[in-house]
């Protein structure tokens, strides 16, 4: 079969909820994927900020037919050895006195995993659990609870009251780019707009904060280091605990374990799922012992949740990570690309800001670097002509604007050369 055979297939029998890159992959080893007809192309997304070690890892693959070949499946009524390593390891990487975790299937699951967790905290406590406050611009998921979280309009339309639960209040994102304040008081002004948030829009009630460390659907938005020590500040002094959603952001993503270290930030609850399996639908909602105490038998179960081959093969990748240094690997071809970008910026008035951490790279193109008005055509057009070069790259943003490069960590300074080489070339013909 050819790629249009397979295209054409999949309209006739799988539902189209999204648009699709047209390409029909078929296999992958490290930052490269081959399409069906042999046509190769630099991962600079590792299928949404998933597969961090590279494609085809050997490790992983043994892992993972090791573990298929002793026992597949358990359901969540046993034990099994690679599911309790798995949450023995988590407890390590994390920060603070996050401990405890659920497994389950995917980011989204994890989301409503961690809410259900800090509202039986919350009613355990003798309140009612009913406030949660996220943020505009947000990404939880596009299901129940985790999409009333989501703070994007285009994620809600035609969803009726499915996608806006009671109690959901939404504070202004800190997303810097066009606000006229120093950087600084910028970071200050937006955490004290959550405060405003909460004194005014809840009865004070709130069972928890949301939000991402660094906001990936939005736009890669990374919130200036002031708006974190004013942020903390607040929550604690009101007793609300913190849900630091790292589904994008975690596993070695931005340079570092977790993107909360870089504010040295211990949050209540954190979500992963993405690079914490390297591909495998996992998802994990980690919280502290205080919350994890209100947990009763029966509160929670997964027939798929902790199965042993996800369980191992994301146990596995965790010490990949590690083991390869690709945390450092990430810092330093993230170095290659914010230079090569800031270049390119010169050059080019199309590129408004770069922006992000390691390998989660924001780049946000405008009609005009003075007017700032976003470029979204400009942006679609840009990551097709990358594709037909030879080059995946990730397009988001709240207007759509915004070219997400996030590559797997393997990836090499030579392909990270390569593609800003055929970037410069794109906006050239633009
Ligand atoms: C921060 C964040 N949370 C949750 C999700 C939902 O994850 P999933 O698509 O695995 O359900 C995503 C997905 O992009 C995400 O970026």
């Amino acid at each position: 079969m050819d790629s249009k055979e397979i295209m054409d297939k999949d309209k006739e029998f799988f539902i189209q909820g999204y648009a699709r890159v047209p390409i029909v992959l078929t296999e992958g080893n490290g930052a490269i994927l081959k399409d069906i007809e042999g046509k190769e192309y630099i991962d600079c997304f590792a299928g949404i900020s998933v597969s961090n070690v590279g494609h085809a890892h050997k490790r992983l693959v043994k892992a993972g037919t090791e573990q298929m070949s002793k026992l597949l499946h358990t359901s969540g009524r046993f034990y099994n050895i690679p599911q309790t390593k798995l949450v023995e390891k988590i407890a390590e990487i994390t920060p603070g006195d996050l401990k405890y975790t659920y497994l389950c299937n995917s980011g989204t699951e994890a989301v409503e995993n961690a809410v259900k967790l800090v509202k039986k905290y919350s009613v355990s406590k003798g309140k009612t659990g009913a406030g949660m406050i996220a943020l505009e611009c947000s990404f939880h998921g596009r299901l129940g609870y985790a999409l009333s979280l989501t703070g994007q309009a285009k994620y809600k339309k035609g969803f009726g009251t499915y996608a806006n639960a009671p109690g959901v209040v939404h504070a202004p994102v800190p997303y810097s780019y066009r606000s006229k304040l120093p950087e600084d008081e910028f970071g200050t002004e937006a955490a004290l707009a959550v405060e405003a948030i909460i004194d005014r829009h809840t009865s004070g009630d709130v069972a928890a904060f949301i939000m991402e460390p660094i906001l990936g659907e939005g736009g890669i938005l990374v919130p200036p280091d002031t708006y974190f020590e004013t942020l903390t500040k607040i929550l604690k002094e009101r007793d609300i605990p913190f849900i630091s959603d790292e589904v994008q952001t975690g596993i070695g993503r931005t340079g570092k374990m977790l993107a909360g270290d870089y504010w040295n930030l211990e949050p209540d609850l954190m979500t992963l799922a993405k690079g914490l399996g390297g591909g495998m639908p996992i998802g994990a909602a980690v919280a502290t012992s205080k919350i994890a105490a209100s947990v009763e038998s029966g509160d929670f179960f997964s027939t798929y949740g902790g199965n042993p081959v996800c369980s191992a093969i994301a146990l596995e990748n965790i010490s990949i990570v590690e083991d390869e240094n690709l945390m450092d690997n990430a810092n330093k071809i993230g170095k290659v690309f914010f230079d090569g970008l800031e270049d390119l910026m010169k050059k080019f008035k199309l590129i408004g800001d770069v922006r992000g951490k390691g390998l989660m790279i924001g780049i946000e193109l405008v009609k005009d670097q003075q007017t700032k008005i976003p470029a979204a055509d400009e942006a679609k057009n840009i990551v097709n002509v990358l594709k037909n070069s030879g080059v995946i790259l990730g397009l988001g943003g709240i207007y759509g604007n915004v070219l997400r490069l996030q590559p797997p960590l393997c990836i090499s300074e030579e392909q990270a050369l390569s593609v800003l080489e055929k970037l410069s070339n794109a906006f050239d013909k633009l």
